[in-house]
Protein backbone atom coordinates (compact mmCIF):
# COMPACT_ATOMS: atom_id res chain seq x y z
CA UNK A 1 0.00 0.00 0.00
CA UNK A 2 1.41 3.57 -0.47
CA UNK A 3 1.27 6.14 1.75
CA UNK A 4 0.90 10.23 0.54
CA UNK A 5 1.82 13.18 2.92
CA UNK A 6 -0.84 15.65 2.08
CA UNK A 7 0.51 19.41 2.89
CA UNK A 8 -0.40 21.29 5.83
CA UNK A 9 0.85 24.67 4.99
CA UNK A 10 2.30 26.33 1.87
CA UNK A 11 5.57 27.96 2.41
CA UNK A 12 6.18 31.56 3.15
CA UNK A 13 2.44 33.13 3.68
CA UNK A 14 0.59 33.38 7.20
CA UNK A 15 -2.04 31.51 7.84
CA UNK A 16 -5.48 33.47 8.39
CA UNK A 17 -8.18 32.11 10.31
CA UNK A 18 -11.52 33.48 8.35
CA UNK A 19 -12.91 34.51 12.18
CA UNK A 20 -9.77 36.95 11.99
CA UNK A 21 -9.17 38.25 8.51
CA UNK A 22 -10.10 41.62 9.03
CA UNK A 23 -6.46 41.51 11.23
CA UNK A 24 -4.76 41.01 7.03
CA UNK A 25 -6.60 43.46 5.13
CA UNK A 26 -4.25 44.30 2.22
CA UNK A 27 -1.91 41.09 2.87
CA UNK A 28 -1.80 37.94 0.96
CA UNK A 29 -2.54 35.26 3.26
CA UNK A 30 -3.69 31.40 2.70
CA UNK A 31 -6.83 29.95 3.99
CA UNK A 32 -7.15 26.08 5.06
CA UNK A 33 -10.43 24.62 4.79
CA UNK A 34 -13.11 22.55 3.25
CA UNK A 35 -14.70 23.60 -0.25
CA UNK A 36 -18.46 24.35 0.84
CA UNK A 37 -19.68 25.41 -2.39
CA UNK A 38 -18.79 26.88 -5.97
CA UNK A 39 -19.68 28.97 -8.85
CA UNK A 40 -18.38 29.28 -12.04
CA UNK A 41 -19.17 33.07 -14.41
CA UNK A 42 -16.94 32.96 -17.80
CA UNK A 43 -13.38 33.71 -16.45
CA UNK A 44 -14.38 34.00 -12.55
CA UNK A 45 -14.80 30.83 -10.30
CA UNK A 46 -16.21 31.65 -6.66
CA UNK A 47 -15.26 29.57 -4.30
CA UNK A 48 -17.14 29.28 -0.91
CA UNK A 49 -14.19 28.26 1.64
CA UNK A 50 -15.15 27.22 5.33
CA UNK A 51 -12.29 26.56 7.68
CA UNK A 52 -14.22 26.18 11.14
CA UNK A 53 -13.98 29.10 12.26
CA UNK A 54 -16.02 31.20 9.49
CA UNK A 55 -17.05 30.96 5.72
CA UNK A 56 -14.71 33.08 2.91
CA UNK A 57 -15.51 33.53 -0.48
CA UNK A 58 -12.14 32.78 -2.53
CA UNK A 59 -12.57 34.97 -5.93
CA UNK A 60 -10.15 32.92 -8.56
CA UNK A 61 -9.78 35.39 -12.48
CA UNK A 62 -8.84 33.51 -15.12
CA UNK A 63 -6.02 36.39 -15.73
CA UNK A 64 -4.04 35.79 -12.40
CA UNK A 65 -3.84 32.06 -11.93
CA UNK A 66 -1.95 29.44 -14.21
CA UNK A 67 -4.38 27.47 -16.84
CA UNK A 68 -4.07 23.94 -15.07
CA UNK A 69 -5.17 25.80 -11.41
CA UNK A 70 -8.33 27.89 -12.95
CA UNK A 71 -8.83 23.99 -14.78
CA UNK A 72 -8.51 22.35 -11.55
CA UNK A 73 -10.80 24.77 -9.84
CA UNK A 74 -13.18 24.39 -12.06
CA UNK A 75 -13.69 20.27 -11.07
CA UNK A 76 -13.54 20.80 -7.07
CA UNK A 77 -16.44 18.58 -5.19
CA UNK A 78 -17.97 19.60 -2.34
CA UNK A 79 -15.83 19.30 1.00
CA UNK A 80 -12.49 18.74 -1.14
CA UNK A 81 -10.25 20.06 1.68
CA UNK A 82 -7.80 23.13 0.02
CA UNK A 83 -5.16 26.09 0.85
CA UNK A 84 -6.46 28.97 -1.41
CA UNK A 85 -4.24 31.96 -1.33
CA UNK A 86 -4.53 35.33 -2.04
CA UNK A 87 -5.11 38.92 -0.97
CA UNK A 88 -7.44 39.92 1.71
CA UNK A 89 -9.86 42.40 0.06
CA UNK A 90 -12.88 44.51 1.99
CA UNK A 91 -16.07 43.79 0.11
CA UNK A 92 -19.00 45.12 1.22
CA UNK A 93 -21.54 42.52 0.47
CA UNK A 94 -19.63 39.70 2.09
CA UNK A 95 -21.32 38.95 6.01
CA UNK A 96 -18.05 39.27 6.96
CA UNK A 97 -16.84 42.15 5.42
CA UNK A 98 -13.89 40.82 3.19
CA UNK A 99 -13.38 38.65 0.48
CA UNK A 100 -9.78 36.41 -0.86
CA UNK A 101 -8.64 37.65 -4.53
CA UNK A 102 -7.35 34.31 -5.31
CA UNK A 103 -4.36 33.75 -6.43
CA UNK A 104 -3.31 30.07 -5.96
CA UNK A 105 -5.12 26.61 -5.36
CA UNK A 106 -3.56 23.30 -3.73
CA UNK A 107 -6.05 20.38 -3.06
CA UNK A 108 -5.32 18.90 -0.31
CA UNK A 109 -7.47 15.90 -1.00
CA UNK A 110 -10.05 15.27 -3.61
CA UNK A 111 -13.86 14.62 -1.92
CA UNK A 112 -15.47 11.73 -3.14
CA UNK A 113 -18.26 13.33 -5.45
CA UNK A 114 -21.14 11.73 -3.93
CA UNK A 115 -20.94 14.06 -0.31
CA UNK A 116 -24.61 12.94 0.79
CA UNK A 117 -25.42 16.20 2.39
CA UNK A 118 -26.33 18.98 -0.93
CA UNK A 119 -28.10 22.00 -0.08
CA UNK A 120 -31.63 20.76 -0.89
CA UNK A 121 -33.44 20.05 2.18
CA UNK A 122 -33.07 16.21 3.70
CA UNK A 123 -35.32 14.76 5.96
CA UNK A 124 -34.26 14.50 9.61
CA UNK A 125 -33.61 10.86 10.08
CA UNK A 126 -31.35 11.01 7.09
CA UNK A 127 -29.69 14.25 8.02
CA UNK A 128 -29.33 12.45 11.72
CA UNK A 129 -27.64 9.25 10.24
CA UNK A 130 -25.03 11.87 8.62
CA UNK A 131 -24.39 13.67 11.60
CA UNK A 132 -20.50 13.19 11.44
CA UNK A 133 -20.54 15.09 8.51
CA UNK A 134 -24.36 17.37 8.97
CA UNK A 135 -22.10 19.34 11.38
CA UNK A 136 -20.05 20.78 8.89
CA UNK A 137 -23.14 22.93 7.66
CA UNK A 138 -23.23 26.32 8.81
CA UNK A 139 -26.33 26.06 11.02
CA UNK A 140 -25.21 23.42 13.14
CA UNK A 141 -22.00 24.63 13.32
CA UNK A 142 -23.53 27.64 14.63
CA UNK A 143 -25.81 25.74 16.95
CA UNK A 144 -22.50 24.04 18.90
CA UNK A 145 -20.72 27.99 19.18
CA UNK A 146 -23.62 29.24 20.93
CA UNK A 147 -23.72 25.65 23.27
CA UNK A 148 -19.92 26.16 23.97
CA UNK A 149 -20.54 30.06 24.73
CA UNK A 150 -23.80 29.17 26.95
CA UNK A 151 -21.28 26.32 28.86
CA UNK A 152 -18.53 28.99 29.07
CA UNK A 153 -21.10 31.80 30.51
CA UNK A 154 -22.49 29.37 32.99
CA UNK A 155 -18.84 28.65 34.55
CA UNK A 156 -17.66 31.93 34.70
CA UNK A 157 -20.75 33.37 36.38
CA UNK A 158 -20.82 30.37 39.13
CA UNK A 159 -17.07 30.64 39.31
CA UNK A 160 -17.79 34.46 39.85
CA UNK A 161 -20.69 33.74 42.52
CA UNK A 162 -18.10 32.08 44.75
CA UNK A 163 -19.19 28.54 43.21
CA UNK A 164 -16.46 25.35 43.61
CA UNK A 165 -16.59 23.34 40.55
CA UNK A 166 -16.60 19.36 41.88
CA UNK A 167 -16.68 16.38 39.79
CA UNK A 168 -19.27 13.82 41.39
CA UNK A 169 -19.17 10.01 40.13
CA UNK A 170 -20.82 8.50 36.78
CA UNK A 171 -21.30 5.10 37.87
CA UNK A 172 -23.52 5.63 41.21
CA UNK A 173 -25.48 2.87 43.39
CA UNK A 174 -28.91 4.08 43.93
CA UNK A 175 -31.39 6.38 42.22
CA UNK A 176 -32.01 10.46 42.71
CA UNK A 177 -34.20 10.77 40.00
CA UNK A 178 -36.57 7.76 40.32
CA UNK A 179 -35.95 4.24 39.51
CA UNK A 180 -37.75 4.07 36.08
CA UNK A 181 -35.03 5.84 33.63
CA UNK A 182 -31.83 3.81 35.58
CA UNK A 183 -29.41 2.83 32.95
CA UNK A 184 -28.13 0.02 35.09
CA UNK A 185 -24.56 -1.58 34.37
CA UNK A 186 -22.38 -4.51 35.98
CA UNK A 187 -20.05 -3.24 38.02
CA UNK A 188 -17.58 -6.34 38.95
CA UNK A 189 -20.64 -8.46 40.03
CA UNK A 190 -22.73 -5.39 41.92
CA UNK A 191 -25.31 -3.37 40.29
CA UNK A 192 -24.36 0.19 39.15
CA UNK A 193 -26.25 2.50 37.53
CA UNK A 194 -25.26 5.67 35.27
CA UNK A 195 -25.52 8.83 37.08
CA UNK A 196 -28.97 10.55 36.80
CA UNK A 197 -27.75 13.77 38.44
CA UNK A 198 -24.82 14.65 40.68
CA UNK A 199 -27.00 16.48 43.11
CA UNK A 200 -26.71 13.85 46.23
CA UNK A 201 -23.54 13.85 46.17
CA UNK A 202 -23.48 17.98 45.80
CA UNK A 203 -24.95 18.45 48.95
CA UNK A 204 -22.14 16.70 50.48
CA UNK A 205 -19.39 18.52 49.03
CA UNK A 206 -21.71 21.23 49.77
CA UNK A 207 -21.38 20.21 53.58
CA UNK A 208 -17.92 20.38 53.21
CA UNK A 209 -16.95 23.45 51.01
CA UNK A 210 -20.12 25.68 51.06
CA UNK A 211 -21.16 26.72 47.65
CA UNK A 212 -20.19 23.71 45.01
CA UNK A 213 -21.23 23.19 41.39
CA UNK A 214 -20.87 19.83 39.61
CA UNK A 215 -21.12 20.35 35.38
CA UNK A 216 -21.37 16.89 33.12
CA UNK A 217 -22.92 14.55 31.85
CA UNK A 218 -26.01 12.79 33.28
CA UNK A 219 -28.26 9.62 31.77
CA UNK A 220 -32.05 8.74 31.61
CA UNK A 221 -33.14 5.62 30.19
CA UNK A 222 -36.12 7.75 29.06
CA UNK A 223 -38.87 5.98 26.78
CA UNK A 224 -40.91 8.75 25.25
CA UNK A 225 -39.78 10.18 22.03
CA UNK A 226 -40.03 13.95 22.61
CA UNK A 227 -38.79 16.88 21.38
CA UNK A 228 -37.39 17.50 24.95
CA UNK A 229 -35.62 14.20 25.95
CA UNK A 230 -32.16 12.69 25.14
CA UNK A 231 -30.89 9.94 27.04
CA UNK A 232 -27.59 11.42 27.71
CA UNK A 233 -27.51 15.28 28.71
CA UNK A 234 -25.31 17.42 30.04
CA UNK A 235 -26.62 19.31 33.09
CA UNK A 236 -24.99 21.86 35.59
CA UNK A 237 -26.00 21.89 39.09
CA UNK A 238 -25.32 24.16 41.59
CA UNK A 239 -25.78 23.49 45.82
CA UNK A 240 -25.42 25.69 48.55
CA UNK A 241 -25.39 25.34 51.76
CA UNK A 242 -27.40 27.89 54.07
CA UNK A 243 -29.89 28.56 50.93
CA UNK A 244 -33.67 28.48 50.81
CA UNK A 245 -35.88 28.44 47.81
CA UNK A 246 -35.98 32.29 47.37
CA UNK A 247 -32.25 32.34 46.81
CA UNK A 248 -32.34 28.82 44.51
CA UNK A 249 -34.71 31.01 42.50
CA UNK A 250 -32.48 34.54 42.52
CA UNK A 251 -29.46 32.27 41.59
CA UNK A 252 -31.12 30.55 38.96
CA UNK A 253 -32.54 33.78 37.68
CA UNK A 254 -29.76 35.87 37.19
CA UNK A 255 -27.47 32.76 35.79
CA UNK A 256 -30.31 32.24 32.95
CA UNK A 257 -30.38 36.23 32.14
CA UNK A 258 -26.80 36.04 32.08
CA UNK A 259 -26.65 33.59 29.66
CA UNK A 260 -29.19 35.53 27.84
CA UNK A 261 -26.79 39.04 27.50
CA UNK A 262 -23.55 36.84 27.02
CA UNK A 263 -25.66 34.95 23.99
CA UNK A 264 -26.99 38.09 22.62
CA UNK A 265 -23.18 39.98 23.09
CA UNK A 266 -20.88 37.69 21.23
CA UNK A 267 -23.58 35.00 19.33
CA UNK A 268 -25.37 37.48 17.26
CA UNK A 269 -24.15 36.30 13.97
CA UNK A 270 -24.46 32.48 14.94
CA UNK A 271 -28.19 33.38 16.08
CA UNK A 272 -29.04 34.95 12.28
CA UNK A 273 -27.31 32.13 10.64
CA UNK A 274 -29.96 29.77 12.48
CA UNK A 275 -32.74 31.80 12.08
CA UNK A 276 -32.17 31.95 8.23
CA UNK A 277 -31.81 28.50 7.77
CA UNK A 278 -35.29 26.92 9.17
CA UNK A 279 -36.94 23.93 7.44
CA UNK A 280 -40.71 24.88 6.60
CA UNK A 281 -42.19 23.28 9.63
CA UNK A 282 -40.10 25.52 11.67
CA UNK A 283 -41.04 28.39 9.79
CA UNK A 284 -44.71 27.23 10.26
CA UNK A 285 -43.78 27.59 14.54
CA UNK A 286 -43.43 31.31 13.34
CA UNK A 287 -40.90 32.24 16.56
CA UNK A 288 -39.55 35.17 16.89
CA UNK A 289 -35.90 36.19 15.09
CA UNK A 290 -33.31 34.74 18.08
CA UNK A 291 -32.28 38.02 18.73
CA UNK A 292 -35.48 39.93 18.94
CA UNK A 293 -37.39 37.62 20.85
CA UNK A 294 -33.94 37.54 23.65
CA UNK A 295 -33.54 41.09 24.15
CA UNK A 296 -37.06 41.75 24.41
CA UNK A 297 -36.91 39.51 27.60
CA UNK A 298 -37.97 40.78 30.83
CA UNK A 299 -36.60 40.65 34.78
CA UNK A 300 -37.98 39.64 37.44
CA UNK A 301 -38.90 36.40 35.91
CA UNK A 302 -42.74 35.16 36.80
CA UNK A 303 -43.03 33.04 40.10
CA UNK A 304 -46.20 31.09 40.27
CA UNK A 305 -47.20 28.96 42.44
CA UNK A 306 -48.27 25.30 41.39
CA UNK A 307 -52.31 25.64 42.78
CA UNK A 308 -52.28 29.30 40.84
CA UNK A 309 -50.30 27.35 37.67
CA UNK A 310 -53.12 24.90 37.64
CA UNK A 311 -55.90 27.20 37.73
CA UNK A 312 -54.68 28.90 34.97
CA UNK A 313 -54.39 25.86 32.62
CA UNK A 314 -57.58 24.74 33.86
CA UNK A 315 -59.01 28.80 32.39
CA UNK A 316 -56.65 27.83 29.47
CA UNK A 317 -58.73 24.59 28.34
CA UNK A 318 -56.54 21.42 30.31
CA UNK A 319 -57.50 18.57 32.15
CA UNK A 320 -54.77 18.62 34.76
CA UNK A 321 -55.97 17.91 38.30
CA UNK A 322 -55.00 19.59 41.64
CA UNK A 323 -51.88 17.15 42.42
CA UNK A 324 -50.72 16.84 39.26
CA UNK A 325 -47.46 17.40 37.55
CA UNK A 326 -47.23 19.91 34.68
CA UNK A 327 -47.45 17.97 31.53
CA UNK A 328 -45.08 18.81 28.62
CA UNK A 329 -48.52 20.35 26.88
CA UNK A 330 -49.35 22.49 29.95
CA UNK A 331 -45.84 23.89 30.35
CA UNK A 332 -46.10 24.79 26.45
CA UNK A 333 -49.52 26.69 27.13
CA UNK A 334 -47.96 28.16 30.24
CA UNK A 335 -45.39 30.03 28.97
CA UNK A 336 -47.27 31.24 25.63
CA UNK A 337 -49.09 33.38 28.28
CA UNK A 338 -45.94 35.45 29.38
CA UNK A 339 -43.29 37.42 27.85
CA UNK A 340 -40.59 36.07 30.18
CA UNK A 341 -39.70 32.76 32.05
CA UNK A 342 -41.91 31.62 34.57
CA UNK A 343 -41.07 29.38 38.06
CA UNK A 344 -43.31 27.09 38.91
CA UNK A 345 -43.31 27.02 43.04
CA UNK A 346 -44.37 24.13 45.60
CA UNK A 347 -45.05 21.25 43.54
CA UNK A 348 -47.53 18.40 45.28
CA UNK A 349 -44.69 15.97 47.11
CA UNK A 350 -46.40 13.38 45.49
CA UNK A 351 -45.21 14.02 41.77
CA UNK A 352 -41.38 15.18 43.29
CA UNK A 353 -38.19 13.58 44.28
CA UNK A 354 -37.92 11.82 47.62
CA UNK A 355 -35.73 14.50 48.85
CA UNK A 356 -37.54 17.61 48.51
CA UNK A 357 -37.92 19.60 51.48
CA UNK A 358 -41.79 19.80 52.90
CA UNK A 359 -43.53 23.19 52.89
CA UNK A 360 -44.16 24.04 56.70
CA UNK A 361 -47.00 26.12 55.16
CA UNK A 362 -48.59 22.76 53.85
CA UNK A 363 -46.80 19.97 54.05
CA UNK A 364 -48.50 18.11 50.73
CA UNK A 365 -46.57 20.23 48.89
CA UNK A 366 -42.82 20.74 48.83
CA UNK A 367 -40.38 23.97 48.86
CA UNK A 368 -39.65 22.94 44.80
CA UNK A 369 -39.34 24.88 41.27
CA UNK A 370 -39.27 24.37 37.65
CA UNK A 371 -38.29 27.16 35.34
CA UNK A 372 -40.03 27.01 32.33
CA UNK A 373 -38.89 29.02 29.33
CA UNK A 374 -40.80 31.27 27.33
CA UNK A 375 -42.51 30.80 23.73
CA UNK A 376 -43.53 26.98 24.69
CA UNK A 377 -40.06 25.73 25.44
CA UNK A 378 -41.33 24.60 29.03
CA UNK A 379 -38.60 23.14 31.62
CA UNK A 380 -35.11 24.11 31.72
CA UNK A 381 -34.54 24.17 35.56
CA UNK A 382 -35.56 21.76 37.95
CA UNK A 383 -34.28 22.34 41.80
CA UNK A 384 -35.46 23.55 45.31
CA UNK A 385 -34.85 23.53 49.00
CA UNK A 386 -33.45 20.17 50.41
CA UNK A 387 -34.89 18.06 52.92
CA UNK A 388 -32.74 18.69 56.31
CA UNK A 389 -34.48 16.23 58.69
CA UNK A 390 -33.31 12.88 59.48
CA UNK A 391 -36.55 11.56 60.60
CA UNK A 392 -38.56 12.99 57.58
CA UNK A 393 -35.73 12.24 54.94
CA UNK A 394 -35.49 8.60 56.36
CA UNK A 395 -39.57 8.42 55.83
CA UNK A 396 -39.35 9.71 53.09
CA UNK A 397 -36.51 6.90 51.70
CA UNK A 398 -39.19 4.51 52.99
CA UNK A 399 -42.13 6.35 51.10
CA UNK A 400 -40.50 6.09 47.81
CA UNK A 401 -39.18 2.35 48.19
CA UNK A 402 -35.50 3.16 48.36
CA UNK A 403 -33.15 1.06 49.74
CA UNK A 404 -31.90 2.40 53.16
CA UNK A 405 -29.08 0.99 52.99
CA UNK A 406 -27.64 2.59 49.78
CA UNK A 407 -28.41 6.01 51.49
CA UNK A 408 -26.89 5.80 54.27
CA UNK A 409 -24.08 8.16 54.08
CA UNK A 410 -26.58 11.54 52.61
CA UNK A 411 -28.61 10.49 55.88
CA UNK A 412 -25.30 11.07 57.73
CA UNK A 413 -25.40 14.43 56.16
CA UNK A 414 -28.40 15.11 58.25
CA UNK A 415 -26.70 13.44 61.22
CA UNK A 416 -23.51 15.93 61.20
CA UNK A 417 -24.55 19.20 61.33
CA UNK A 418 -27.80 19.39 59.08
CA UNK A 419 -28.18 23.21 57.24
CA UNK A 420 -31.65 24.13 55.20
CA UNK A 421 -29.73 24.34 51.48
CA UNK A 422 -30.73 23.92 48.48
CA UNK A 423 -30.05 24.20 43.87
CA UNK A 424 -31.00 23.31 41.03
CA UNK A 425 -30.06 21.56 37.74
CA UNK A 426 -30.11 23.34 34.50
CA UNK A 427 -30.30 20.82 31.32
CA UNK A 428 -27.72 22.88 28.97
CA UNK A 429 -29.63 20.79 25.95
CA UNK A 430 -33.12 22.62 26.25
CA UNK A 431 -31.29 25.87 27.16
CA UNK A 432 -29.91 25.57 23.70
CA UNK A 433 -32.85 24.77 21.92
CA UNK A 434 -34.41 27.82 23.85
CA UNK A 435 -32.11 30.26 22.85
CA UNK A 436 -31.63 28.86 19.16
CA UNK A 437 -35.29 28.57 18.70
CA UNK A 438 -34.46 24.63 17.78
CA UNK A 439 -37.51 22.60 17.32
CA UNK A 440 -36.36 19.73 19.07
CA UNK A 441 -32.66 18.96 21.36
CA UNK A 442 -30.79 16.54 18.74
CA UNK A 443 -29.32 19.72 17.21
CA UNK A 444 -28.23 21.26 20.45
CA UNK A 445 -25.19 18.52 20.82
CA UNK A 446 -22.90 17.26 18.79
CA UNK A 447 -24.04 13.56 18.80
CA UNK A 448 -27.62 13.23 20.68
CA UNK A 449 -27.95 10.04 22.16
CA UNK A 450 -31.66 9.16 21.93
CA UNK A 451 -33.74 6.45 22.87
CA UNK A 452 -33.66 4.93 18.94
CA UNK A 453 -30.02 6.21 18.43
CA UNK A 454 -26.59 5.50 19.62
CA UNK A 455 -24.77 5.80 15.96
CA UNK A 456 -22.73 7.59 14.86
O1 LIG B 1 -35.70 18.26 36.89
P1 LIG B 1 -34.54 17.32 36.96
O2 LIG B 1 -34.82 15.87 36.86
O3 LIG B 1 -33.78 17.67 38.31
C1 LIG B 1 -32.72 17.01 38.82
O4 LIG B 1 -32.11 16.11 38.28
C2 LIG B 1 -32.21 17.59 40.11
N1 LIG B 1 -31.53 16.54 40.85
C3 LIG B 1 -31.30 18.76 39.80
C4 LIG B 1 -30.81 19.45 41.04
O5 LIG B 1 -31.61 20.01 41.75
N2 LIG B 1 -29.52 19.47 41.23
O6 LIG B 1 -33.51 17.70 35.81
C5 LIG B 1 -32.96 18.99 35.75
C6 LIG B 1 -32.97 19.51 34.32
C7 LIG B 1 -34.35 19.63 33.71
O7 LIG B 1 -34.99 20.81 34.09
C8 LIG B 1 -34.03 19.59 32.24
O8 LIG B 1 -33.57 20.84 31.79
C9 LIG B 1 -32.87 18.62 32.19
O9 LIG B 1 -32.29 18.60 33.46
N3 LIG B 1 -33.32 17.29 31.80
C10 LIG B 1 -33.19 16.77 30.57
N4 LIG B 1 -32.69 17.28 29.44
C11 LIG B 1 -32.68 16.50 28.33
N5 LIG B 1 -33.14 15.23 28.32
C12 LIG B 1 -33.66 14.69 29.43
N6 LIG B 1 -34.09 13.43 29.40
C13 LIG B 1 -33.71 15.46 30.63
N7 LIG B 1 -34.12 15.22 31.89
C14 LIG B 1 -33.87 16.35 32.59
MG1 LIG C 1 -37.71 18.19 36.41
Amino acid sequence: MSSVTLPIRLPDLPVALVSDVARFEGQRVQVRGWLYNRRSKGKLHFLQVRDGSGLIQAVMFKGDVDEATFECADHLTQETSIIVSGLVRKDERSVIGFELACDGLTVVSAAHADYPISPKEHGVAFLMDHRHLWLRSRRQASILRVRARIIKSIRDFLDGQGYLLVDTPIFTPAACEGTSTLFETDYHGQKAFLSQSGQLYNEATAAALGRVYTFGPTFRAEKSKTRRHLTEFWMVEPEAAFMDLDGVMDLAETMVWTIVQDVLRDCGQELDTIDSIRSEAEEDRQLKPRREALSSLQRPFVRLHHADAVKQLRALGSDISDGDDLGGDDETILTQQYDRPIFVTKYPAEVKAFYMKRDPLDVLRTLSCDLLAPEGYGEIIGGGQREDDYDTLLAAIHKHELPESAFDWYLDLRKYGSVPHGGFGLGVERTVAWICGLPHVRETIPFARLMDRLKP
